[in-house]
């Protein structure tokens, strides 16, 4: 089977990125605001699931999750995180899983994608047209999109006087490198540019930026050891990240797309 871009990394993923507490912080964060938009026993579709943390989480909720990634071994850490007491979550090679599969527990309430997992994604019109059959009328697409312009990153790599990792997401097509080399093809849409690859289904309800004032995952491990300056960035991010200009300057941004098109969902 040809292996994947986050097959290798998947085994150390929680350790670096998911359990480090900066990365806790954020989704605990999401994780409230995507509850918002959610009924009771809701139906979500997860698209990058990666090793299956939010998924497990909603289905702790009392939620049901159809989560899929394409890394075989992302989902193999993902299936080991299924205990019984995290309620229902089925798993899926995304790559494989043919339209009834995804269908089965469609209509779905949301779909929900976290920390860059869109960014992989080549056509996004196309997964917009995708998705937006197997989901209810005003049901909402939540994703959380790696932003081309991050002010910690800027501020970081001016002091190092880095002009390669300064410019490096300054284009909406790049190549990220993955901590075992690996070389992925990166996307980095425009508000605008998402906004209409998902206007003929969704308008655009909400964008909020994610980690502002928090340094990007390479940083995490020394600035949690400076707690007071952690805090501080908390802090900053919470008062000063819904401020433009830093509104436009997270590590992340989170978009909420409201479907608008009533054709019935495929059942
Ligand atoms: C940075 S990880 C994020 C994983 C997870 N969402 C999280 O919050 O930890 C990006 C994930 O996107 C997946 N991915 C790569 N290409 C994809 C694609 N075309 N469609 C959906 N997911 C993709 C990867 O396998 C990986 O698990």
């Amino acid at each position: 089977m040809r292996k994947a871009a986050f097959d290798e990394v998947a085994p150390d993923y929680d350790d670096r990125f998911s359990n480090q507490p900066i990365t806790q912080h954020l989704r605990h964060h999401l994780h409230a605001k995507a509850t918002a938009y959610l009924p009771p026993q809701a139906r979500i579709l997860e698209v990058g699931c990666g090793t299956g943390v939010d998924a497990a989480h909603f289905a702790a909720q009392g939620h049901f999750v159809m989560a899929t990634d394409p890394s075989s071994e992302m989902l193999q850490v993902a299936r080991n995180r299924r205990a019984p007491d995290h309620g229902r979550f089925e798993i899926w090679n995304a790559d494989a899983p043919p339209p009834q599969v995804l269908a089965r527990y469609s209509p779905y309430d949301m779909v929900f994608s976290n920390f860059g997992a869109v960014n992989c994604i080549s056509d996004l019109g196309a997964f917009a047209n995708r998705i937006a059959p197997l989901m209810r009328p005003n049901a909402v697409v939540f994703i959380v999109v790696i932003n081309r312009w991050c002010l910690s990153e800027l501020i970081l790599n001016l002091a190092l006087m880095n002009r390669k990792n300064l410019t490096r997401r300054w284009r909406k097509h790049t190549t990220a490198t993955l901590e075992d080399g690996t070389k992925l093809a990166l996307h980095l849409p425009s508000v605008n540019d998402l906004t209409s690859a998902f206007s003929p289904h969704f308008k655009l309800q909400k964008t909020a930026p994610i980690g502002v004032f928090v340094p990007p995952s390479e940083l995490y491990q020394s600035y949690q050891k400076r707690p007071k300056l952690l805090r501080m960035a908390y802090w900053l991010d919470q008062r000063l990240g819904p401020v433009w200009p830093f509104s436009k300057l997270g590590d992340h941004s989170l978009f909420v797309f409201q479907r608008t098109d009533t054709r019935p969902a495929a059942t």
